[in-house]
């Protein structure tokens, strides 16, 4: 029989939980549905009992996906268990997570109660999230940092008490890989009824080690669930990266000797819809997903891949959704073309409207910009900046002018509530006087916290990426826009950070 490792996916509860990383209802599901396409075993679509918004968004994921488990975040206490529990209602397979503190510190300091009172809290609770659902996981928050006596206690109570998954946190990323590995293979040998359970690691990365912890914890203690985010997204130094992982396992099948459901052609896919939806940008030298994971720089190693590829590439790029930069699709190129090319990025769209509105962007792109990577038309898809019906705000046009020695001027054209708008501006630059002349009729009044400018495809031909994210009385909200002009895509994805402000899309913090 093989040995299987259950890929546990949290990008949309602990990587939401980074400041700025907060996404909308509709945001949540597309990265859930890319998720279900990944083929990843457990979705953890958010917090229900954190604010309604997060409750809508668990219930959403769990009647849209049915490929994946769905589970939702609990504090151990019946009113966020109740809440939770309610929210999976519509899922095919549901599951409850459950944690407290169990750490000295977290369970003195924070928690103020004392280690029976955990104890018992932690019993209780279990015992009534089983009777509303079958699949728990159970984790000791702080685990990594708790004293073993204690923690194995709580641990074979909760197991008898029902809980199918017991995850181990290291909640601060302190832990280093051995010694991780060598605390999940104590927890397991010490409590006696630990082959009822199946075991997980949830790693942090504030010491960089959160991938290199979370594989020993697989390797040397037996774990067999893995928590991790998509870029490794999370709070501080973030959580363990999912792409990084899913091909340490499959590349070292060798030395880890365990199967995967992840269809790893969908990792890049998913990688780009997380950064976009985020703004988080994905550093190019990050392992598998950055931009250089693949290429080859020096000479020796390019005469080397070109002979044999083997001689330095341990995977095979296309087997994460990488496509060699190609030219794909032109001016002439046909719907059906750019259909089946979009199937074959991996990017699903939820209608045929959606397809006629991406393929009328295609052409009007082509027209501009001879060559279309398929970059650009991954690019293209995800482009908030596309004007949906209902929208506030809506790009149309923009001159502006610039030379040295004189201040920068501009006039955006856009659309307010379907009525078209001229506003003029001066500026620093180009950029700051088009979303300064877009602000004299918008009057957001928002603070801009973030504004990164990306080259989609390398080049100086290629298009800018440019992820706006404004604040605005204590919400945060990030817009996308891209265009083969910096300034226009500056000017779209402003507009597109606008109308989610202006929306009212209920974005929450998971863990508040
Ligand atoms: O890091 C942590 O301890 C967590 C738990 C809530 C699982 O995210
Ligand atoms: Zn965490």
């Amino acid at each position: 029989m093989t040995d299987k490792l259950i890929i546990f996916d949290t990008t949309l509860r602990d990587g939401e939980q980074s400041p700025g990383a907060s996404m909308t209802r509709d945001e949540k599901l597309r990265i859930a549905r890319q998720l279900e396409r990944l083929k990843v075993d457990v979705i953890e679509a958010g917090f229900a009992a954190s604010s309604n918004g997060d409750f809508e968004c668990v219930k959403a994921i769990a009647e849209a996906i049915k490929d994946s488990t769905i589970c939702s975040l609990a504090r151990a206490n019946d009113r966020d268990v109740s809440r939770a529990a309610e929210a999976l209602k519509p899922a095919k397979n549901g599951r409850l997570h459950l944690f407290l503190a169990t750490s000295p510190l977290h369970m003195e300091k924070k928690l103020r109660m004392t280690p029976d009172q955990v104890f018992e809290q932690c019993k209780l609770s279990t015992r009534f999230a089983r009777n509303l659902m079958a699949d728990i996981e159970f984790s000791p928050e702080d685990g990594y940092r708790s004293e073993p006596d204690f923690l194995c206690r709580v641990l074979e109570a909760v197991i008898n008490e029902g809980a199918t998954t017991i995850n181990v946190p290291d909640t601060v990323g302190y832990a280093v890989p051995e010694l991780y590995g060598e605390f999940i293979k104590m927890l397991r040998e010490r409590i006696p009824n630990s082959d009822k359970a199946v075991w997980s690691v949830h790693c942090h990365n504030d010491l960089g080690m959160a991938v290199a912890n979370s594989l020993a914890g697989v390797k040397i203690g037996g774990a067999r669930q893995v928590e991790c985010t998509i870029n490794g997204l999370g709070e501080r130094a973030g959580n363990c990266s999912l792409e990084e992982v899913v091909m340490a396992v499959k590349t070292r099948r060798d030395y880890f000797g365990l199967d995967l459901n992840i269809d790893t052609k969908h990792i890049l896919a998913a990688s780009r819809m997380v950064s976009q939806t985020t703004g988080f940008v994905v550093q190019p030298n990050k392992a598998v997903v950055g931009a250089n994971a693949f290429a080859h720089a020096s000479g020796i190693h390019q005469d080397g891949v070109l002979k044999a590829r083997d001689t330095y590439e341990i995977m095979r790029a296309e087997d994460v959704g990488w496509t060699a930069n190609k030219i794909v699709l032109g001016k002439l190129s046909g719907r059906n073309a750019f259909k089946q090319r979009l199937l074959d990025l991996g990017v699903q769209m939820e209608s045929e409207a959606d397809v006629n509105t991406a393929f009328a962007r295609f052409k009007e792109l082509a027209d501009r910009k001879s060559d279309i990577f398929d970059e650009d038309i991954l690019a293209l898809v995800s482009d908030e900046s596309v004007t949906h019906e209902n929208e506030e705000y809506g790009f149309v046009s923009l001159s502006q002018h610039s030379e040295t020695g004189e201040r920068p001027q501009a006039s955006v054209v856009f659309t307010v509530g379907g009525k078209e708008v001229k506003g003029s501006s001066d500026g620093n630059g180009p950029v700051d006087a088009s979303l300064k002349a877009i602000e004299t009729h918008a009057k957001s009044g928002a603070e801009m916290v973030l504004y990164s400018v990306n080259a989609i495809s390398g080049s100086t031909e290629s298009q800018g990426e440019v992820t706006v994210r404004l604040q605005n009385s204590g919400r945060v909200v990030n817009g996308v826009g891209s265009d083969p002009d910096i300034v226009v895509a500056s000017a779209k994805a402003y507009l597109s950070a606008l109308n989610k402000l202006h929306s009212k899309a209920d974005r929450v913090a998971a863990q508040g």
